[in-house]
């Protein structure tokens, strides 16, 4: 299978987890990416069946909407009942890396609210260990050298994401050569870096499950 078709598989696999659990007053967070939008272009036959989505992403948002998906703002809705998201890398934990298409702080937002997180990947985002996905930071412009500085200092390689501007009017440093081994240690100590908006890791609050794309098949995993 290519990675395209198992990403499908995942989106797919994705519905049919949620599928029993809808009602039609179920709030879904949307995430961002290529397999994000496999899942959206999948939610569509069933649109129906749910009460709201809200979206991870400016470009999420105008997907689900151009299928007429209805799309919510957070601060309107009670809650998110599920949110389902690609990932860059994830480690058998379900600790994840994302933000490779900068939307990382909106991604960690819905994250926080809902109650289950359902990560889909194909099987080359599993990791042993995180960090050869390069690390994304978002960063409020005006702090990005010295953020650069900090991120030398615990023993990385940052590198400014040219040409790009978040969501949130942000910048990104994407953080090269830097291998994770203790994913929560190291989210915190780059949350407490001044200037720093949100950082890939998600080692706080990690997946529920990672539904992963293999040759043989999706497998359902949990954190080891
Ligand atoms: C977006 O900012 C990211 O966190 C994505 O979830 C991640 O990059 C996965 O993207 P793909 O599904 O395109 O690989």
């Amino acid at each position: 299978m290519t990675q395209d078709e198992l990403k499908q598989a995942v989106a797919d696999a994705a519905l049919a987890y949620l599928k029993p659990k809808l009602e039609n007053d179920t709030v879904l967070g949307i995430g961002t990416g290529s397999t994000a939008n496999c899942f959206i272009d999948a939610l569509a036959a069933i649109k129906g069946q749910i009460g709201a989505t809200v979206a991870s992403s400016e470009a999420s948002a105008e997907r689900l909407k151009q299928h007429g998906i209805p799309v919510y703002d957070l601060n309107t809705v009670d809650g998110v009942d599920f949110y389902v998201d690609g990932a860059d890398e994830s480690n058998r934990s379900l600790q994840l890396i994302k933000g490779g298409g900068a939307a990382l702080t909106r991604e960690k937002i819905v994250t926080a609210v809902a109650r289950e997180f359902i990560c889909i990947a194909d099987e080359s985002k599993l990791v042993h260990t995180l960090g050869d996905f390069p690390l994304p930071v978002e960063v409020v412009p005006m702090a990005r050298s010295y953020v650069a500085r900090e991120l030398v200092k615990l023993g990385g390689d940052p590198v400014y994401r040219e040409g790009v501007v978040t969501d949130n009017g942000n910048v990104i440093l994407d953080v090269h050569d830097f291998a994770i081994p203790q994913p929560l240690a190291t989210e915190q100590k780059i949350n407490n870096i001044t200037g720093v908006v949100t950082n890939g890791l998600f080692a706080l609050k990690p997946a529920d499950v990672l539904l992963l794309g293999t040759a043989g098949g999706v497998q359902t995993l949990y954190a080891e």
